[in-house]
Order: C-alpha cells, then structure tokens, then sequence
C-alpha cells in the first residue's frame, strides 16, 4: 500500500515558488438562471482533508468540478499547487486526481485494463503502468475482480474503481464527489483510512459528503456551503471549543433536573409520558465536564440510562446552520 503513495517531496507538479494546495477566491458559476455558485473562497491545504458539506443543489458538484479545470467559472480565480485551471488545464489534470460522483466507466473494459489505459493517458510507460494498475487494484480492494469487464462491478465496487482511478497518477490534489456514496461499512472504513494516509504523505484531499458522522473522524476542516456560498468554515480541532450538546436519559426526570439545576446547568427537558423519566439535553464544554456531571448525577443517585453527544460535531454546525437560514 506504502507504494502508492509519495511523500511531499516527490509530489508532481510542486514547483518551486508555487502556492500549494487550492486556493480559490470569488468563484462564481451559474446555469441559465440559476446561479450555482455565488462569490465562494476556499482553500484547501496540504496535508489536510477538507470536507465539503451542504445540502442537496447547494454547489458542491459545481464547485469541485471547476476546481478540477472541467467546469468554466464565470467569475474568481483558482490556484491549483499554483496554477491556473482556466489558463492551464493540462497541468492542473497532470497533478489532479478526480473522482466524480457517477463513474462512467468504459464498460467492456476490465478494471485492470481502465486502470492501464487511464496510465497511458498520463504518459505512464506500458511496464509501469501494469505495475500501477496492480498496485492500485490492491490497494481498493479489487484484485479479485481485475479482469472481469467493469460493467459487472456492483456500485460500491465501481466507486472503488473510480477512486483507484482517481489516484493513477499519484496527485498532489485529490478531489473526490461523495466517494463513500454505495460503500458498505467495511469499505467506508478502508475508504477513511487511505484518505487519511494520502493527506498524511502531503496531498490536498478535498471530500464531498452527505455523511458527517463519517467525515467528522476523517476530516481536519470543513467548509459548509448553502445555496452556493460558502456560509461557515470550521477547523475540527477547534469546533470543540463552542462545547457540545449532550443528551442525558433518566427513570427519574425529577430528580435528573434538580441534579442538573444544582450544578446551574441550563437544559431543555422533554418528559416520557408513560412513566416518571425522560430525558434532558444540555450544552456542556468538553469531555472533562461530561465526565464529571456524569460523575456527579450517579453519585447522587439518579438513575441515568444514557449519556452521550447529541451528535457529530460537523452535524451540530450543519443543523445550527439550518436554524440559521432564511
Ligand atoms: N449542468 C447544469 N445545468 C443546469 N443546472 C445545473 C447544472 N449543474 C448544476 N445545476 C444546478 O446548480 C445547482 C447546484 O448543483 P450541484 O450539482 O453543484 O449541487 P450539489 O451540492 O452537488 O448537490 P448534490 O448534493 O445533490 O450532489 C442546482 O440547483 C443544480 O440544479
Ligand atoms: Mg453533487
């Protein structure tokens, strides 16, 4: 697996004096009348995955597809490592790897034969192009299927090849269109680890998804897109800092709430109507004081069946940021 992937140093396209990563300021595209997206900033560094969150129509496909040099903005500018999508599509595609959200494969072709044919396509020499195809077949999981045609890949395994796909010509920027759209568990986990892996040896890795839980272990920033502006961005390590909401369920709503009032915790309380208990939600700063509420409603014997985050820190900005719309 190691192969694959290059360190910083041997990243292609990194020249010297270029800014590295995606950088891209007043980005703006719109269809007809509808204006896709409006005035965008992102950034997107080195080393990092950026998650790319927003709801269905909210710009995310638009916006990674101009990244990519394959959509045309109508106003802004992009820097890819450095370079102009725009002015210079032929090298942003020769250090990019991209991975759409609906394969298109060339379906009488194996997976094997995709992987040796898109390696051409890069100017990969034949002996070293099988050699990627087989490396990067192993690292997604395919090497069993290598050589049966694509068009019998079921659609988590056609994604696998998509990704493979994306990763052929070892870029130093790697955008990916919900790639963990029809993975099952096993593979989200591998998809994860591997993300995580390409960030850690240098890369830009960009991941679009709807699935937050997901990215919150995965991802080290987030921007939040709506309505094609980008609304909030969010470095995960900090987003803690605003605290958290934790639910705590009780047999005694009661006795939950005096414990919760005498530690001057505000809560919202939403009773069980078919016996004595219920459950509160409080906003708390962090793990210490979890662990010591938690500590202190047992000690006082108040009979706690759950206690835990309300939900992932990236769905906590999402459904804030929905509070906040229009
Ligand atoms: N080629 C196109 N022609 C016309 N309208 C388009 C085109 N591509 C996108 N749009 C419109 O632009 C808006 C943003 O679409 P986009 O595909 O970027 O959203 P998205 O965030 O990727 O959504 P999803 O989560 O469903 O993938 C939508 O209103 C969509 O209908
Ligand atoms: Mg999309």
């Amino acid at each position: 697996m190691e192969s694959v992937i290059t360190g910083p140093g041997k990243m292609p396209g990194r020249q010297k004096g270029l800014e590295p990563g995606i950088e891209a300021r007043g980005l703006a595209r719109s269809f007809g009348t509808v204006q896709a997206v409006e005035s965008i900033d992102f950034h997107a560094a080195p080393g990092e995955v950026t998650a790319l969150i927003g709801p269905n129509g909210s710009g995310k496909t638009t916006l990674l597809l101009m990244l990519a040099s394959l959509l045309r903005p109508d106003a802004g500018s992009i820097r890819i490592q450095g370079i102009d999508p725009v002015g210079d599509p032929r090298a942003v595609r020769a250090i990019l790897g991209w991975m759409p959200d609906t394969l298109g494969v060339w379906e009488s072709l194996t997976s094997r034969e995709i992987l040796t044919t898109v390696a051409a396509l890069y100017g990969i020499g034949k002996t070293q192009a099988r050699v990627r195809a087989a490396e990067l077949l192993d690292v997604v999981n395919l090497g069993q299927l290598a050589d049966t045609p694509a068009r019998v890949l079921s659609r988590g395994q056609a994604q696998r090849l998509s990704l493979a796909r994306a990763l052929v010509n070892d870029p130093a920027v790697l955008l990916l269109d919900e790639p963990a759209s029809g993975l099952d568990p096993g593979a989200r986990v591998q998809l994860r680890t591997l993300l995580r892996q390409l960030a850690d040896s240098g890369k830009a890795v960009v991941i679009s998804s709807h699935v937050l839980a997901e990215l919150d272990e995965m991802a080290d920033a987030a921007v939040f897109l709506s309505k094609g502006k980008a609304v909030r961005s969010q470095r995960l390590a900090e987003s803690g800092t605003q605290g958290r909401g934790y639910t705590i369920v009780s047999f005694d709503l009661q006795a939950l709430r005096r414990g919760l009032e005498s530690s001057g915790l505000e809560a919202s309380y939403d009773p069980n109507l078919e016996n004595n208990g219920g459950s509160a939600k409080v906003r708390l700063s962090g793990d210490e004081q979890a662990a010591a509420l938690l500590g202190m409603l047992v000690g006082a014997g108040i009979p706690i069946a759950a206690f835990a985050p309300s939900s992932g820190l990236l769905e906590e900005t999402y459904l804030s940021l929905e509070d906040e719309m229009p």
